[in-house]
């Protein structure tokens, strides 16, 4: 795709790739983003370990000649070097949405494991505050009774993640969003929700035209 916002994504890819090292273990996100990271990351032939937050995204990156270990089972690795991964929404007060290609549970544990997180976007993507929808995985297991708990919610009409979970968009207010992940997190239910802290992020790169802008996350 040519569209302008396609461009800054591969500028802002390219960039995350240039900080990847030899040897590193390396977590890759999903979308249209990483599918960018991905193939620049592969152009530069280095030696790495990496894990994959979707098959998608697993497929693609063995077909480019990465080697992508499993991320589950005692001999997993634990930690990880650098995680790369796009983004929907990334507000001016560092909480950013993910979800929006269903892997957020996936997402979120990588972003978790690694020792720096590095989010990936058009400009496109920078909003003021965040709003809904805010993408939720819950347990297929009373996943009707868990909408009528969350009220303000509504369910995917899409296959179930890889790990059985069903999809579903958060669509009542967010006005703090702090406030509403504590709530997700403790509903009932919720495998998780698509609503990453600050602290959680160590930099947003943005591609703007031909430029990338690096915004420092609560990590860093
Ligand atoms: C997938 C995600 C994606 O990173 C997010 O939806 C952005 O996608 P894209 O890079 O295609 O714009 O969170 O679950």
């Amino acid at each position: 795709m040519g569209s302008a916002a396609e461009h800054e994504k591969r500028v802002a890819a390219a960039a995350a790739a240039e900080l990847v090292e030899n040897g590193m273990s390396v977590g890759l996100g999903t979308g249209s983003t990483v599918a960018h990271f991905v193939v620049a990351l592969a152009a530069r032939r280095l030696e790495l370990r990496c894990v994959a937050t979707s098959p998608a995204t697993e497929s693609a990156a063995r077909a480019l000649g990465l080697d992508i270990l499993p991320f589950e089972g005692d001999h997993a690795l634990a930690r990880l070097d650098l995680a790369v991964d796009g983004a929907d929404q990334v507000a001016a007060n560092g909480w950013v949405v993910k979800g929006g290609g269903g892997a957020l549970t996936r997402e979120k544990v990588v972003a978790a494991a690694a020792e720096r997180f590095v989010v990936i976007v058009s400009a496109d993507k920078l909003v003021e505050r965040v709003a809904p929808p805010i993408p939720l995985e819950l347990l297929a297991f009373g996943s009707s009774s868990t909408l009528d708990r969350l009220g303000h919610a509504r369910r995917h009409e899409s296959p179930p993640t890889p790990d059985g979970g069903v999809l579903a968009d958060w669509l009542g207010p967010v006005a703090d969003p702090g406030a509403l992940a504590s709530t997700l997190a403790s509903t009932a239910g919720v495998v998780d929700h698509g609503l990453f802290p600050p602290q959680l992020v160590s930099d947003v790169l943005v591609g703007r035209g031909d430029t990338v802008e690096r915004i420092p996350g609560g990590r860093s």
